[in-house]
């Protein structure tokens, strides 16, 4: 079943008083330490990602002074490498007082592994629960109790290019579809220019997926995750063969996803699909001007859909400063928070309620498709929403296999297999 933008908003939105946000936390100890800090997990550390902390960490200093705010970011796009640090710090009983998770899946898996305290009493303290989505806090509830904060909306599927040099190359419009595109990759073979430029594993990940939802359309990509597409059916067979045939035209590295992008501003690659995150980096950290220096568009076949995915923060159990925690978990649901964080993020805010103006140029776009009830919403596999952990843990294995022998009916049959046994 698809979700439209309706129902991921959900009914009885629409109170427009902000509470205030509280100079300074007051609720709780300040934990076992007792001292006057909170430490913050996440993996926003390269350019692009560092910016939009940046500032809501010097919002967070203003409103809770003497507090010192321990950045303990770990670089690498998408949390791979964070998630494994993460992961050894809670098994040693070392939680940091808050850590960035992705809402849906990802969220569920830590909460049933007893990671995460119910925030809900936040939630009714501050007037949060009518400011988010109701579909996005159901995202990060299990039994009725809610996990997590939602600081962003990031959209997924999105193809970006410099409009100049598509033009030198006479290319009019990036391919509607995936099959057009592997044209334009044909064409753009004899000029020795790359189709995309691909980054490490989970941005290789991150175009499958997209690959999947053009090919697909949003029911099918939908029912992939829950049990209602046969991953071994030739229709997902045939978009995998799809994702093969674009591997084999385009540059792919073991970079990270902003040296990767490069390559498109500086020509040697047409294309990168990547999340609108890049979208901050390209605006910011290279100063570039959108739609003259880089465009981006719906990746093929899936224009009017949003491959969703939310950046949310949490309260360990066991989080050594708990007041600052929630102190911090305040500053990441506000309004003026949100609206520091997001124009430089390169994402919309979670909350309902921003200040549409300070959103412009690819976001004052973004902001539109995100608010339009007709907005197809569906989530992303790399970005935590649609697979729990131990499943998702098994897909990327398989994919390592498949990047080797790039046999796409294996690699379907061992993604559903591990379905069968990770549901
Ligand atoms: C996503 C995350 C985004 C962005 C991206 C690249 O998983 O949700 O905020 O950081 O990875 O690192």
């Amino acid at each position: 079943m698809q979700v439209n933008r309706r129902q991921l908003l959900g009914a009885g939105v629409g109170a427009s008083a902000l509470l205030a946000l509280p100079a300074c936390s007051s609720s709780g100890d300040s934990g076992s330490g007792g001292d006057k800090k909170v430490e913050v997990f996440s993996w926003w550390s390269g350019p692009g990602e560092g910016e939009g902390l940046a500032a809501l960490i010097e919002d967070f200093k203003k409103n809770n002074p003497g507090v010192e705010f321990v950045n303990a970011a770990v670089a690498g796009g998408s949390g791979t490498q964070a998630r494994q640090v993460l992961t050894s710090r809670l098994l040693a009983n070392q939680p940091p007082d808050s850590y960035q998770l992705h809402a849906g899946q990802e969220a569920a898996s830590d909460i049933k592994d007893a990671k995460l305290e119910a925030i809900d009493y936040l939630y009714d303290a501050n007037g949060w629960r009518d400011k988010f989505p109701k579909g996005l806090t159901e995202k990060l509830t299990i039994n009725g109790k809610i996990y997590a904060v939602p600081v962003n909306i990031h959209r997924s599927n999105l193809l970006f290019f410099n409009p100049k040099k598509l033009t030198e190359w006479g290319i009019t419009a990036p391919g509607k579809t995936w099959s057009e595109l592997l044209a334009q990759g044909n064409t753009l073979k004899g000029k020795g220019v790359k189709l995309l430029s691909v980054a490490t594993t989970w941005a290789q990940m991150h175009l499958m997926e997209n690959v999947l939802l053009g090919e697909l359309g949003a029911d099918k990509y939908n029912g992939l995750w829950n049990g209602q597409t046969d991953w071994n059916g030739s229709d997902v067979v045939g978009a995998l063969d799809v994702f093969k045939q674009l591997l084999a035209l385009s540059a792919v590295s073991t970079d990270d996803w902003q040296p990767a992008i490069d390559k498109v501003i500086a020509g040697t690659a047409a294309f990168n699909v990547m999340g609108d995150w890049a979208a901050g980096y390209l605006q910011g950290a290279k100063a570039l001007k959108y739609k003259t220096d880089y465009d981006v568009v719906a990746s093929p076949g899936s224009a009017g859909v949003y491959n969703f995915l939310a950046d949310s923060f949490t309260l360990p159990k066991g989080a050594p400063h708990k007041a600052y925690a929630e102190a911090w978990l305040k500053e990441c649901a506000s309004k003026e928070g949100q609206d520091l964080f997001n124009p430089k993020k390169g994402s919309v805010p979670a909350r309902l309620d921003s200040d549409k103006s300070k959103y412009t140029d690819y976001l004052a776009w973004a902001l539109g498709e995100w608010q339009n009830t007709s907005t197809v919403v569906v989530g992303s596999l790399v970005h935590g929403v649609v697979a729990n952990n131990a499943w998702k843990a098994e897909i990327e294995k398989a994919y390592g296999v498949f990047f080797q022998d790039k046999d796409s009916k294996k690699f379907a049959g061992a993604i559903a297999a591990a379905y069968a046994a990770n549901k």
